[in-house]
């Protein structure tokens, strides 16, 4: 982000002309990839997509991604850059602009307390992958059977202490960027590594071709068999795509206020939104031909990459070295992530609450990190712990999984809900006009979704798996 940029662009009239912009497009790409692209493309993707049976699956998964995550990616960075500042000011600042009531800062609300929750258990899956470095650097995967590869991973999670380590050393890591300041340095690290995370991926798909169960796993991705797909499934698609693009939780609305006013906000949007799909597909591709070579379980999962990719390292040529240089870049990819779900209660904490930012992390750093305590627990002794089993639909759900849940399908659909109606029904028309600068048709596309096929859709899928199953 360069400064010289701030006086030219400056945003919404009497916003902090101070506050320093992206310095180009792609940087500004780069960092919005930087949030999105994280565990739950490489981690969380494949494993739902093996729970809810493949192909039909991915096909609402990527229907999500286009007619409800590009749209409301697209009122979330146009948000951020009307307002000019962070999201729940951002969101006062045009509500006072345009008149409206002050309440719709609640949106922002809704996205810190999503962050905060899901930030409690992405830091302990956080912890696997960090722990997993040392697995790979050791050279205890090379050669080593399906069994074995298992083994060590159920012996990760039936150890607390060896968790809660990993798990505090990520939220160390996390801590202590956002502490000093997300932008500095964030825009150079996401630049070089995440190009770097793309070239292993496809370094493991090549691996991944040599199995022979390749042509399985494409179709095991893209033939759709309806059959396999539930009503959960569907949410479950949905909640994905506002968790794997980052929505919901005013992320996109705090890069956003950074950006540019001669920067297209839809092609950069779509930039994102492609490369977050890539990554996932990419990982599904790389593990879905070593699950079925080594008659894995596909519905394995939250262990899932855990079992597939250390045993491809383990019989690859240089495997320790490969496997090492990818659990690192996913503990990058998880940490970029990371930051990007503190920041915006730390920011909160800071204008509301007056509290200075190394004092706001600390605190809010802590308080999620002692959460975490409870996922980890989830795993091992609190495991046959399922406090709301008697729900239908959370039956033999334990905390860790309530968390994913209530967060991912829940909190991060509706704060899109919420944005979408902001952006459809309340901002004026003719300043997200003047924000986006699409053609008439474009526009004219965009604003119907927003207005109705968002909120329509969105707000069905809810009402059905709360009311309907
Ligand atoms: N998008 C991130 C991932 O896929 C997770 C995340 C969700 C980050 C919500 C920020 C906000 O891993």
């Amino acid at each position: 982000m360069s400064e010289s940029h701030a006086p030219t662009s400056g945003a919404m009239e009497g916003s902090n002309a101070k506050r320093g912009l992206w310095s180009s497009r792609l940087t500004f790409i780069l960092a919005a990839t930087g949030s999105a692209v994280g565990l739950g493309n490489i981690w969380k993707f494949p494993y739902i997509t093996g729970e809810n049976g493949g192909g039909a699956f991915v096909l609402v998964y990527l229907l999500c991604i286009a007619a409800i995550g590009l749209p409301i990616m697209m009122a979330e960075v146009l948000i951020g850059r009307r307002g000019g500042r962070s999201p729940v000011n951002s969101l006062r600042e045009i509500a006072s602009y345009d008149r409206l009531n002050p309440a719709w800062r609640m949106v922002g609300a809704v996205g810190v307390l999503a962050g905060f929750l899901i930030l409690s258990f992405y830091s302990v899956i956080g912890g696997w992958a960090v722990s997993y470095v040392g697995t790979a650097a050791s050279g205890q995967l090379t050669g080593q059977s399906a069994e074995a590869v298992s083994a060590i991973f159920s012996d990760l999670l039936a150890d607390p202490m060896t968790l809660l380590m990993w798990h505090t050393l990520f939220m160390a890591l996390v801590m202590l960027v956002v502490a000093k300041g997300v932008r500095a340095g964030l825009e150079r690290a996401v630049s070089i590594l995440m190009p770097a995370l793309f070239l292993l991926l496809l370094t493991v798909v090549g691996y991944a071709m040599t199995t022979g169960e390749f042509g399985r796993a494409v179709t095991f991705l893209f033939q759709p068999d309806f059959s396999k797909l539930t009503t959960s499934g569907v949410l479950i698609a949905l909640g994905h795509a506002f968790f794997t693009l980052s929505l919901g939780m005013a992320v996109m609305m705090a890069y956003g206020s950074y950006l540019p006013k001669n920067i297209s906000i839809a092609k950069t949007s779509i930039a994102v939104c492609l490369i977050d799909t890539c990554v996932a597909l990419l990982a599904g591709l790389a593990i879905f031909p070593i699950v079925f070579a080594n008659g894995l379980e596909p519905g394995a999962g939250p262990g899932l990459i855990f079992q597939t990719l250390p045993l491809a390292f383990g019989q690859m040529p240089m495997g320790s070295l490969f496997g090492t240089l990818f659990f690192l870049l996913l503990i990058f990819a998880a940490w970029t992530s990371g930051i990007s779900l503190l920041e915006p209660i730390v920011e909160w904490l800071e204008e509301q609450k007056g509290m200075n930012r190394t004092v706001s992390t600390l605190g809010a750093g802590f308080v999620c990190w002692a959460l975490g305590i409870a996922s980890i627990l989830s795993l091992n002794l609190w495991a046959d712990f399922t406090p709301l089993g008697s729900i239908d639909m959370l039956e033999g759900k334990t905390i860790f999984d309530l968390l994913d849940f209530f967060t991912a399908n829940i909190l991060l659909p509706l704060g899109g809900l919420l944005v979408a109606v902001f952006a459809g029904w309340v901002m004026s028309r003719e300043a997200i006009e003047k924000e986006l600068a699409l053609s008439e048709p474009m526009f004219r596309l965009w604003y119907i979704t927003v207005r109705f096929i968002t909120p329509v859709a969105v707000g069905a899928v809810f009402v059905y798996n709360l009311f309907g199953a």
